[in-house]
């Protein structure tokens, strides 16, 4: 079946069910805590589709953070990334160096993030990590080490907690997938 409104009408099929999700997001905060014990940190939420997930897991950190929002945007709708992105809004507070940890949606050719990160690390904070709700292992095209993952999957296109397709389903508290034809 080809992605197309029709789908929209449709709910996706689930591939992580909240319940679930709910449970690896605790977990992952558990490590972080542990790993950021007493350490000040600037959390940065990468917008739009990490907005949920960044809202569910600062609340189970523990030691004390302050949130930046950072607006990214691909520069085409088409599926695959070209790694370039468009910064739509950027952080006005220095990063310098503060202990920086960012939080994004999911990590399919490593592109996005990679340029994120290479961007972030000129403003020289003391420390810079990353954790993604989602990757797909198969997708990577650059060597990209993420410190936290919430979940590796396979090439499905998913949507839902956040990540849309073509700016719907975002309002879904599960991650689906939408089937799409070749
Ligand atoms: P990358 O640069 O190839 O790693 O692409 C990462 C970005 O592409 C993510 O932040 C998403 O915005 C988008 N993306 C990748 N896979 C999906 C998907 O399955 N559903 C929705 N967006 C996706
Ligand atoms: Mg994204």
């Amino acid at each position: 079946m080809p992605m197309s409104e029709e789908n929209l009408n449709n709910h996706p099929k689930v591939l992580i069910p909240e319940v679930k999700l709910q449970a690896r997001i605790t977990e992952l905060a558990q490590e972080i805590n542990h790993d950021f014990q007493g350490k000040e940190v600037t959390a940065i939420c990468i917008l739009k589709s990490s907005f949920i997930f960044f809202s569910d897991i600062i609340r189970k950190l523990e030691f004390p953070l302050t949130c930046e929002f950072l607006g990214v945007s691909g520069y085409s709708s088409k599926i695959v990334s070209s790694g370039e992105v468009k910064i739509t809004l950027d952080i006005n507070d220095p990063l310098e160096n503060r202990n920086v940890i960012i939080f994004d949606d999911i990590v399919d050719s490593g592109l996005t993030l990679a340029y994120i990160m290479n961007s972030l690390r000129a403003r020289r904070p003391a420390l810079i990590k990353s954790c993604s709700l989602l990757m797909k292992p198969e997708g990577l095209k650059t060597q990209i080490e993420i410190d936290y993952v919430g979940f590796k999957i396979g090439k499905e296109f998913v949507v839902g907690y956040g990540i849309d397709f073509s700016e719907n389903l975002r309002g879904l508290p599960y991650i689906g997938y939408i089937e799409h034809g070749h």
